[in-house]
């Protein structure tokens, strides 16, 4: 069986906001973000995705406003733009009680909060959930989070990425290296419950973080969540090489993501990692009906509500956009107004122009990430292999354009038509755990993932966070 034989990784790209990617499309007549604070509708939510034998969820999260000196916090409370949002980490535990076999993917940043805590919280939501949960890995990108955690302004961008690297040694060290998986024995005979041979102190001392241990959590099933990336620049790349097991890719052509694709599994394999190890999403935005005509008509009614103006506003860093020249090009606005901004850079097309994106916002205009499919399950289930096997990726992000509907259309005109061509699992395995499950080998880490050295916990002792050259101290 070939790469693109196998099921395609199925997940719904959420989060716990009125407004995720869609903005607007909380007015359609049709929509249930009203409920988006209730444990009922990410209860329902998850029935949907386990009835279409989704992989996982996988929910977004920003730790700040996207608030601009412009307008300050108007336009976003306005427009519910990823505020209020919901801790994606106590979600995941309700979640946890609600699902069955669903993966669980939250969006953590290694930015602002310190390890020891956030590790313990991620054990203990693989213990609860029987090991489905997974962490994506950012390094943040919102000024008003740096605010939010006592700081003037942004981390430069790749001391982030270098504190990340500190921060998952640390993560590492505590769930892999500081219990040994039999530590704990429970034996009434001896009134012995864990070994206290088999439990240790991490004794971490580095440049961002010391963390004496040990982990106060005992081995979950995965050991360790698996871990997600989805960071875009260089040095995101050569990040998700040395960590990710699961890269979630921006781009807008098959072309562009083979090639993300292959230069993340070059970094893996340059730090000495299996890179078949590794899978790729992408995000895709599918509107299916069973007549084409229908989906037509279905995609421009969701379009009608789109705002323009969250998605013109992205990172507020072009408040007033309709103000400034129809000709410009909106990489150059965002250059100007903030030239470290690579990845609002990046996120626009090339050549896009002001007048191309008014009135646009919610078709083309927006689609600025991923695939975008209008039509019968049969085509969308076309188009999503032919872009799995173009790019080299494993399966997609799919994004919610109402909730339910659009992922209920999913999960009963796609899944079944990918599921009759043996592209789409028709059962879960009870009990397995999500890296089982998305990467077909054991519940913990491969053996050429940087994470499992500290199951020698010799290996404690090595020099904090070993792995990019940049960290050795200067
Ligand atoms: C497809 C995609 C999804 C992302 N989702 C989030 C998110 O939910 N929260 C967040 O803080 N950053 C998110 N990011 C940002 C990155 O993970 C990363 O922290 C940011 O892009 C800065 O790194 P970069 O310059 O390497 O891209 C996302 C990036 C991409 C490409």
């Amino acid at each position: 069986m070939t790469r693109h034989d196998r099921p395609l990784i199925l997940s719904l790209f959420e989060m716990g906001s009125v407004v995720h990617l869609s903005p607007g499309t909380w007015t359609h007549p049709e929509d249930r973000r009203h409920g988006v604070d209730s444990l009922s509708f990410w209860r329902e939510l998850g029935g949907i995705l386990e009835q279409g034998r989704f992989d996982q969820l996988f929910l977004a999260d920003v730790v700040g406003a996207y608030d601009s000196a412009e307008d300050g916090l108007r336009s976003p409370v306005s427009q519910g733009y990823q505020i209020p949002a919901l801790d994606p980490l106590i979600l995941l535990g309700a979640l946890a009680e609600s699902t069955d076999h669903l993966g669980l993917a939250a969006t953590f940043s290694t930015t602002y909060e310190p390890p020891f805590a956030f590790a313990r919280r991620l054990a203990t939501l693989d213990a609860l959930s029987e090991g489905r949960i997974a962490w994506n890995v950012v390094t943040s990108y919102l000024k008003n989070a740096a605010q939010n955690f006592g700081l003037p302004d942004q981390v430069q961008h790749d001391t982030r990425y270098e504190i990340a690297d500190e921060f998952l040694d640390v993560v590492y060290k505590l769930l892999l290296g500081s219990w040994d998986s039999d530590a704990v024995l429970g034996d009434t005979q001896t009134r012995t419950w864990a070994d206290p041979d088999k439990v240790r102190y991490i004794d971490h001392k580095g440049r961002h973080f010391s963390v004496r241990g040990p982990h106060l959590v005992a081995p979950s099933p995965q050991r360790l969540p698996v871990i997600f990336q989805a960071g875009s620049s260089l040095t995101g790349m050569a990040f998700a090489g040395r960590h990710a097991e699961v890269v979630f890719l921006g781009g807008n052509s098959p072309e562009a993501i083979r090639a993300n694709v292959e230069t993340i599994k070059s970094h893996a394999a340059a730090s000495g990692r299996d890179p078949d190890q590794l899978r790729f999403l992408a995000a895709a935005q599918v509107i299916v009906a069973p007549t084409e005509e229908q989906a037509h008509a279905k995609a421009a009614e969701i379009d009608r509500c789109r705002s323009d103006w969250a998605a013109l506003q992205k990172n507020g860093r072009i408040p007033g956009l309709e103000r400034y020249p129809h000709e410009e090009l909106v990489a150059d606005i965002i250059r100007r107004r903030d030239p470290g901004h690579e990845i609002l850079i990046r996120g626009w097309r090339e050549g896009q122009r002001v007048k191309d994106l008014r009135g646009s916002a919610g078709a083309g205009g927006r689609a600025r990430n991923g695939l975008r499919v209008v039509g019968t399950g049969a085509q969308a289930a076309d188009a999503l292999t032919h872009w799995a096997h173009e790019s080299g990726l494993d399966g997609f992000n799919i994004g919610n354009q109402i909730s339910f509907g659009t992922i209920r259309d999913f999960v009963e005109l796609v899944v079944p038509v990918l599921q009759r061509r043996g592209l789409a699992r028709t059962e879960y395995t009870p009990g397995q755990t999500l890296r089982e499950r998305l990467l077909g080998a054991g519940p913990g880490p491969h053996s050429t993932h940087p994470s499992s050295r500290y199951l020698d916990p010799s290996n404690l002792k090595l020099p904090a966070a070993p792995f990019g050259a940049r960290l050795t101290p200067a």
